[in-house]
């Protein structure tokens, strides 16, 4: 009997392990680190501050980005050019992916 409640507490920490990575990408997260570090340039709304810069809220820009996938979205934000600085060393890499996905849900 003990030795069953054992064998079941165990495969509860592996199933509650599993489902902590699935959902590793939080946009409410994202949202908050869009405020502090993205929004002075590229808008609250997604709407370009600055002339030049890409426009998150209209899914069809061919420069926002948006059309490709995470991981070059990715790599994009942590390394910066054009007049987008690099956010390596500021941002880690699981919240990059936090405002990635908080860019897929903006819409106006
Ligand atoms: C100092 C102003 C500034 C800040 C702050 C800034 N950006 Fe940018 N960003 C720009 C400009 C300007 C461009 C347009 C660059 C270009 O034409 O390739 C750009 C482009 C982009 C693109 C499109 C890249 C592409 O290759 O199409 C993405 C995605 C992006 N920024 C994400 C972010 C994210 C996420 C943050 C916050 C973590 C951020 N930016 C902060 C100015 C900024």
């Amino acid at each position: 009997m003990s030795r069953r409640r054992v064998f079941l507490s165990g495969a509860g920490v592996i199933a509650l392990g599993f489902a902590g990575q699935a959902d590793a990408a939080d946009p409410f997260a994202g949202k908050e680190q869009y405020k502090l570090h993205c929004a002075p340039c590229h808008g609250m709304d997604g709407k370009p501050g600055m002339p030049q810069s890409p426009d998150f809220a209209r899914k069809s820009d061919p420069h926002n980005g948006l059309l490709r996938s995470d991981t070059v979205l990715l790599n994009r934000v942590r390394q910066g050019g054009s007049g987008c600085p690099s956010f390596r060393g500021v941002l880690d890499d699981f919240q990059i992916l936090d405002v990635v996905s908080y860019l897929r849900s903006m819409k106006r």
